[in-house]
């Protein structure tokens, strides 16, 4: 089994004095004004949750976009300062956007165009043609403050998702001989058929093919990059090998299903700390002598909220006898709230909420709580052991990190997980209820027979489900890639 210190010990046996630089656009910590005083905050989403464990262990340097309105105050005039803020073991580059930039690159083209154009969730991508420059200029942007740290050293570069597709061709451009660049694909690769309605398709694959290694979660993902390239790009692709050769350069492609640091999450899991937040939210929300579903998402339309949602309704149509017993809390954090289908969303999950209270409520009971707001890793961990369920309906997701980080918080070996089997983790995942988030009466049934589960039957599953995660943990996602990574030479 991996584990952080064969990741610290890969890195310094094998990296030598090389630097080694993550790039991503999210940042791992955000500073904030809260009543005119700078706090931190972790940021959202899967790439933190699964690098900032990395980056603790290998001290190595992060650059990201500073999105935080404090950002400024607190790092230096390169952008740079050392984090966690409470226990600092890495470096932070931030990078400056414009408010256009901001629009044209992350609003405009990566998440009107190429979100939904990689995630089959049935919405239509926005090729705005004013968006494109944005993003071209935003990736050589990064490309600059990678090369202004590296100056005349070697460095291993690791790009990360579907913001940054052309970063790789400009880092080569700009130093050849210098770099060994990887790149990991957070997000699903769709089929070719969804791909070619891209218009900036040719260019997206010849920025991604600068790359000398290029991951995906899962293989048919691979399979689908493999296909796009076959369709569109003069190259040799080497099915035996699974590389790609373009203008004399190859790029290797290699599936890396991602994961979470189970041992950490699993010790924090066993805290005092722990058992004080669940206190707290218990009485905060209410739940004491309830059965507990809980659902925990960026509010996004991948993650299948309202079909969740229905299927609440109907759990609690099929089965009245579950009144009083049962709740479903959803918390949500908000994210791209600038693009409409994001505030149409939230409206929509709003006004759900609303029908479903108002038709199933009691005197005495609600049957649901959504809450927005931002949780602190003590109060994830917390949820994610006060619930009998978690359940993950994505339509599409590359892989889901809910779902690991749920199971990794069970010390207690209970509680089920119910999953959608259009998430990448359900190819490792399979002691989970699996359901169908557009299958409303198969979803529902699938709650009910999860809250009928015996206590047995229960703990065997969590059992067993739990070993996969701790076995397949983030130090090993992040020990092949680097070990593949530091099979590469530099050019002479
Ligand atoms: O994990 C997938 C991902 O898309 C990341 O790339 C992204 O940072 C995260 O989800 C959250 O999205 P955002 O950064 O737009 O809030």
């Amino acid at each position: 089994m991996w584990t952080r210190k064969d990741l610290q010990h890969l890195i310094k046996d094998k990296m030598g004095d090389y630097l080694f630089i993550v790039v991503s656009n999210r940042e791992p910590y955000v500073h904030v004004l809260k009543k005119g005083k700078v706090e931190w905050q972790r940021g959202a989403g899967g790439v933190i949750t699964a690098l900032d464990p990395v980056m603790q262990a290998c001290n190595g340097l992060w650059v990201a976009f500073g999105s935080g309105e404090a950002d400024r105050k607190v790092a230096d005039n390169k952008g740079k300062l050392k984090v966690p803020p409470d226990n600092q073991s890495y470096t932070l580059k931030r990078v400056w956007f414009t408010k256009e930039e901001e629009k044209g690159y992350y609003y405009g083209y990566s998440n009107e165009a190429l979100w939904p154009l990689c995630h089959m969730a049935f919405q239509r991508p926005i090729f705005r043609e004013e968006d494109w420059p944005y993003y071209v200029k935003v990736n050589e942007k990064f490309a600059k403050a990678v090369i202004e740290e590296v100056g005349d050293r070697k460095a291993f570069v690791w790009v990360q998702d579907y913001h940054l597709c052309l970063l790789p061709k400009f880092l080569k451009e700009m130093a050849p001989n210098q770099l060994v660049v990887a790149h990991f694909w957070h997000i699903p690769w769709p089929n070719y058929e969804a791909f070619r309605i891209c218009p900036q398709k040719k260019q997206i694959l010849e920025g991604l093919l600068a790359n000398d290694l290029l991951g995906f979660h899962i293989r048919s993902h691979c399979e689908n990059f493999l296909d796009a390239v076959d369709r569109e790009i003069e190259s040799k692709i080497n099915r035996e090998r699974f590389s790609v050769t373009r203008k004399g350069h190859e790029t290797l492609i290699r599936p890396y299903p991602i994961s979470v640091d189970f041992d950490g999450i699993n010790e924090i899991s066993k805290t005092s700390e722990i058992s004080k937040a669940k206190h707290i939210l218990v009485e905060e929300f209410g739940l004491a002598g309830y059965k507990v579903m809980l659902g925990i998402d960026r509010i996004d339309y991948t993650k299948g909220i309202p079909e969740r949602l229905r299927a609440i309704d109907r759990l609690f149509d099929e089965h009245p006898e579950l009144k009083e017993k049962a709740i479903f809390l959803q918390m949500g954090v908000l994210s791209r709230i600038h693009i409409p289908r994001y505030k149409a969303l939230n409206d929509e999950i709003n006004a759900m909420v609303e029908e479903i209270n108002w038709k199933h409520s009691t005197d005495n009971w609600q049957p649901v709580i959504m809450v927005r707001r931002h949780l602190t890793f003590f109060e994830l961990i917390a949820l994610y052991q006060i619930c009998d369920l978690c359940i993950v309906s994505s339509l599409h997701d590359g892989m889901n990190l809910v779902a690991k980080e749920f199971l990794s918080s069970r010390s207690d070996e209970k509680g089920v997980l119910i999953l959608s089997k259009f998430t990448g983790a359900a190819r490792e995942l399979s002691e989970a209820v699996f359901i169908n988030p557009y299958d409303p009466e198969q979803f529902s049934e699938g709650i009910y027979s999860a809250l009928k589960l015996s206590d047995k039957e229960i703990k065997k599953r969590m059992v067993k489900i739990r070993h996969v995660v701790q076995q397949n943990n983030i130090f090993r996602w992040a020990g092949k890639i680097l070990s593949e990574l530091l099979k590469f030479e530099f050019k002479e």
